[in-house]
């Protein structure tokens, strides 16, 4: 259900609900728990600007999350966040971009209705001919269901619970981005070794 802007948006939301904000229009999402896939052949594919607000969605994107070019384009990529997803994983990727650097992520996502899909991104920076960062690039594909199973879904409740038991979000961001350094390190690789290495 689209509606106007509210100022008092933030207010009556219930577990399971998230209220979407952007400029220009807010949206209740509920979480049905019915899941969507896509081919494996397939990539989302998204472009956004410095901000992360959405350039460009290709025809998988707009398939799966069932909205229309219209209503993404110019809106913050956070639009289709999953109340599911630890706050860390996006900290994680926005350093990385800001960095200059690549990122591969496991990402849960709303579709409109509040059905999940669940993907493996590979974001990078755009570059201009100068090598100026002039954006970002999502490419998005299906992972593998054993990874999200027995790695990614335990690893992420694990860090959400960390997140939302604080009171203060930004403890709760310190100490699930601790606990995920604790965890990689354990492995002894880095952030990037251990995703790819799942
Ligand atoms: C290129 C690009 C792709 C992104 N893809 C997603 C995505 O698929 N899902 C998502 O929730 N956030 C994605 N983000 C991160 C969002 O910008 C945002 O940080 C995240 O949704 C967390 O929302 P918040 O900023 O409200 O905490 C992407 C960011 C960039 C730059």
């Amino acid at each position: 259900m689209w509606k106007k802007k509210d100022a008092d948006f933030a207010t009556g939301q219930q577990k399971g609900e998230r209220q979407v904000a952007s400029r220009k229009l807010s949206q209740t999402v509920v979480a049905t728990g019915a899941e969507r896939f896509f081919d494996k052949n397939e990539i989302i594919v998204s472009k956004t600007d410095l901000k992360g607000n959405l350039t460009y969605v290709n025809d998988v994107f707009l398939r799966i999350s069932d909205y229309t070019e219209p209503e993404l384009l110019g809106q913050p990529h956070s639009l289709i966040r999953h109340i599911d997803m630890p706050r860390v994983i996006f900290k994680l990727l926005w350093s990385y971009l800001q960095d200059g650097k690549e990122i591969f992520a496991y990402v849960n996502n709303f579709a409109k209705n509040g059905d999940n899909y669940w993907v493996l991104a590979h974001v990078t920076p755009s570059l201009d001919d100068g090598g100026n960062v002039v954006g970002y690039h999502s490419n998005r594909r299906v992972p593998k269901r054993d990874i999200l199973e027995n790695t990614i879904i335990p690893l992420y409740k694990q860090l959400l619970e960390i997140e939302n038991n604080e009171s203060s979000r930004k403890v709760g961001l310190q100490k699930s981005e601790q606990k995920l350094t604790e965890i990689v390190a354990a492995q002894e690789v880095s952030y990037d070794e251990f995703i790819l290495s799942i």
